[in-house]
């Protein structure tokens, strides 16, 4: 039997990040989510892990999804619930890290940088692309909240369907985004983009850059530096 090295897995190696590093680590970042997303190496390609820092430094890690990537000026989006745990970190110490990992495609992102609520208006225009159910859902849970039972929860989104008046089949229903329910944008102030390689001699460069607060929602943000880095 062919001896399969543990790191790659077996799968097709990817091409080695350039000789010469991009300025920019942004666009193939966007290339590779695009990449995983167009391949559907697993279905929810745009898995990405969220970590924040909780009470007392200690961090804490879940998965979110990826529902944009903007290339300039360099930020990741994500949504949630603005009550829940990682909210309510974020409210106290803003800066977070993310992590994309496809096996298949033997590709790592990581990305560390500062979480910043999104405009109102681009969360209420998101929240509009969103099945029913999952805006029934919105207005019913807590996330994170203790709940006594799971047919308490059952029972609380019958009560918003007769609240709302809309059944899960009531496709075309106008439902408002929940004040409670919004986006972030993690801005990217370190960017490390990772290649597998086999015996573990893989390929990666980190790109760091500053940011300035900017206004509401942003940060002037400075150029990127690049270096390549040992597996
Ligand atoms: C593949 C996957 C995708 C998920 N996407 C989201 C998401 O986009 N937003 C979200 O709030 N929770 C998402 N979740 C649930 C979170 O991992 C987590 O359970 C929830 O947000 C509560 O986290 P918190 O208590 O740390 O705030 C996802 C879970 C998985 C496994």
């Amino acid at each position: 039997m062919a001896k399969i090295d543990a790191a790659t897995a077996g799968y097709p190696l990817p091409e080695l990040l350039p000789v010469e590093l991009p300025a920019d680590p942004m666009p193939m970042a966007k290339e590779w989510m695009d990449k995983a997303w167009a391949d559907y190496v697993q279905p929810n390609a745009n898995a990405v892990y969220l970590a924040t820092v909780g009470e007392g430094g200690c961090p804490s890690v879940r998965a979110v999804l990826c529902k944009d990537l903007i290339v300039d000026p360099g930020y990741a989006v994500f949504y949630t619930n603005l009550n829940s745990r990682k909210a309510q970190e974020i409210a106290a110490n803003p800066r977070v890290a993310l992590l994309l990992h496809w096996d298949t495609l033997n590709r790592q992102i990581r990305i560390e940088g500062t979480a910043v609520a999104s405009p109102a208006a681009e969360s209420d225009r998101y929240f509009a692309t969103r099945p029913v159910a999952s805006k029934i859902g919105a207005w019913t849970s807590e996330q994170s909240a203790p709940i006594e039972s799971r047919a308490a929860l059952m029972a609380n989104i019958t009560r918003t369907m007769l609240r709302l008046g809309v059944k899960l089949d009531d496709t075309d229903a106008e439902i408002a985004r929940p004040p409670s329910w919004g986006g972030f944008r993690v801005w990217a102030e370190h960017v490390e983009l990772w290649v597998g390689q086999e015996s573990r001699v893989h390929d990666r460069a980190r790109w760091s850059r500053s940011l300035t607060p900017d206004g509401e929602h942003g940060f002037a943000c400075g150029d990127w530096a690049s270096t390549r880095l040992q597996p």
